[in-house]
């Protein structure tokens, strides 16, 4: 039985693509690759150098000499991975708020974005490969053996980001989450480059009413066929 090869998840923030993709890869025995981290990084260096976010050559100067090392997690602390630039572990910094707020604008300007998916391309074209975000299937990776595109709906996906942040111990208020998954929903989907859309022979799955697990099943059995 041949397993495909190359996986692309795609969809919106919070809609499960990691959980997913995660456990695929460790089923079969493939990498996992994170997409968002990129993005996620460049926004953290800009914010840690104060670059400018609206000054897009800058930006994409720093998307083009940014080295993102990305290694297996060395900490069992709930990390899919280690992601390292210039020496800093910034695996949970790039989850913090002020890059949240900042990721969807940096990840709209082209030359960011040609930059990182020319890595992801370079990464995926190897196979044995689970690779997550929002273009794996239309623009990365559009030969893709299996491309799911994990779909949920705003308040959904609010409610799990709120509960995942009570369950760390953090702060964490519903309305705002809900308002800020929607702004970031918004640029994702109208950036003139690349926008958050299915790819035509995407499996479509809405997670709302399907647990982690259910999604799992369904998506390994179509592996497996
Ligand atoms: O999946 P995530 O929340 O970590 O992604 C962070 C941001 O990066 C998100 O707002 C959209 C962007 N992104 C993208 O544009 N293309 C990808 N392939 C992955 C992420």
């Amino acid at each position: 039985m041949t397993h495909p090869s190359i996986i692309a998840i795609d969809g919106p923030a919070a809609s499960g693509k990691s959980t997913l993709g995660f456990k695929l890869a460790e089923t079969l025995g493939y990498l996992f690759f994170d997409t968002g981290l990129m993005y996620r990084a460049v926004t953290w260096l800009a914010l840690q150098r104060n670059v400018n976010l609206k000054d897009e050559a800058a930006v994409t100067d720093l998307a083009h000499g940014v080295p993102i090392e990305v290694t297996p997690p060395s900490l069992e602390d709930g990390r899919a991975c280690d992601v390292v630039v210039d020496g800093h572990d910034i695996t949970w910094e790039i989850r913090r708020p002020e890059v949240d707020a900042n990721v969807s604008a940096v990840s709209a300007y082209p030359g960011v974005r040609q930059a990182l998916s020319e890595q992801q391309r370079r990464i995926g074209m190897r196979g044995r490969v689970v690779m997550v975000g929002r273009d794996i299937g239309t623009v990365v990776l559009p030969e893709a053996d299996l491309k799911v595109y994990l779909d949920a709906s705003s308040d959904e996906r609010a409610r799990r980001r709120h509960e995942e942040n009570l369950s760390r111990g953090q702060q964490s208020d519903f309305d705002e989450i809900l308002a800020k998954v929607i702004e970031r929903d918004r640029i994702d989907t109208t950036r003139a480059v690349a926008p958050l859309k299915p790819a035509p022979d995407a499996l479509i799955l809405d997670s709302d009413k399907l647990s982690a697990e259910q999604v799992y099943q369904q998506v390994i059995a179509l592996c497996r066929k």
